[in-house]
């Protein structure tokens, strides 16, 4: 670039109306100065880099792309090494930026971009390393059960940072897909939401800047028990004699464990509270007779409904 020439008219426009000597002075100066610019091929920048090279991750057999970009006037030539070979012909040299590919890397290596004209020469080093996944954590064991959570703990193995843990689970009642915890930052965690008195298999994967690493073996736990949260279904009550009632049902949907037994409540006067109504325990039947009945209360203890056959919750 050609810098523009000083003319009396911009010194006119710099300086105010008012003659002042310094600024007079230091225009002329500004002037004298510009009448003989340095022709610009002979600016010289000694070579320095734009963009360095940086240090890449890769996994076995994986590819990098490592740039270098070098400015300076002249524009130095750029060439790669490695340790001491030079990766590219230097006839092929080319100037101000070099990329390099590599791939199927297998090993880690050291890669030096060199810049170079004959104002200097620098060097700027990139680290290519290559890094395996995670490997898959250990002593995957369940801590606690409950009837809806399974605690889990395991163990890394893994020399390296892991950045977190990826636990998979599913339920081996259903042959269903497993479900995913994404992002688990410690060794221990509690997966809630499940259903009670289900068997459940679980394991664990650990996640670094290359990827998933391989699942750990898997750990199987039976959530525990809970309360049923249906009722039976399907309740009847027929008479079989003046004074004998038999009362079927089916089992709840939602059992949430083993049925030990029912209890059936039954009564004369549905709008009293339960706690009035008379009992009949039972084991895990679906039917059950009632004896020992008046006739009156036979009469009006035809069951209701769901209220009428509860489950027993303890033995
Ligand atoms: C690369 O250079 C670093 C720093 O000098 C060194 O610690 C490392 O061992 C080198 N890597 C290889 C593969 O030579």
């Amino acid at each position: 670039m050609i810098e523009e020439v000083p003319t009396w008219n911009m010194v006119h426009h710099i300086c105010p109306s008012v003659p002042l000597m310094p600024c007079w002075l230091s225009v002329l100066l500004l002037f004298d100065y510009a009448a003989f610019p340095s022709p610009p091929d002979i600016r010289r920048v000694p070579p320095r880099f734009f963009i360095p090279p940086s240090n890449k991750e890769v996994k076995p057999g994986g590819s990098a792309v490592l740039s270098c970009v070098a400015t300076g006037a002249p524009v130095p030539y750029v060439k790669w090494m490695t340790g001491e070979i030079e990766l590219k012909k230097e006839e092929e040299m080319p100037v101000g930026r070099n990329i390099l590919h590599l791939t199927n890397i297998r090993e880690s290596a050291n890669y030096t971009c060199v810049a170079m004209s004959f104002l200097g020469t620098i060097k700027a080093t990139a680290q290519v390393t290559v890094k395996a996944l995670p490997k898959p954590p250990t002593s995957l064991t369940v801590t606690e059960t409950m009837a809806t959570s399974v605690t889990l703990t395991w163990d890394s193995e893994n020399p390296e940072p892991v950045f977190y843990y990826v636990i998979q689970y599913r339920s081996k009642a259903s042959d269903s897909s497993y479900r995913e915890v994404d992002r688990v930052t410690t060794t221990r965690y509690s997966i809630s939401g499940l259903s009670p008195y289900s068997v459940y298999e679980f394991r664990v994967m650990a996640v670094n800047n290359i990827g998933r690493g391989p699942p750990s073996d898997a750990v199987e736990t039976r959530t525990s028990e809970q309360a049923p949260s249906s009722p039976p279904l399907h309740v009847q009550a027929r008479m079989l004699s003046s004074s004998t009632m038999l009362v079927q049902w089916e089992p709840p949907e939602e059992p949430n464990g083993q049925i030990r037994g029912y209890r059936i409540y039954y009564t004369t006067d549905p709008d009293a509270q339960l706690i009035a109504w008379l009992k009949h325990n039972t084991d895990n039947n679906r039917l059950t007779t009632i004896s020992g009945l008046t006739a009156n209360v036979a009469l009006q203890s035809l069951c209701p409904g769901l209220h009428f056959c509860r489950r027993r919750t303890s033995i």
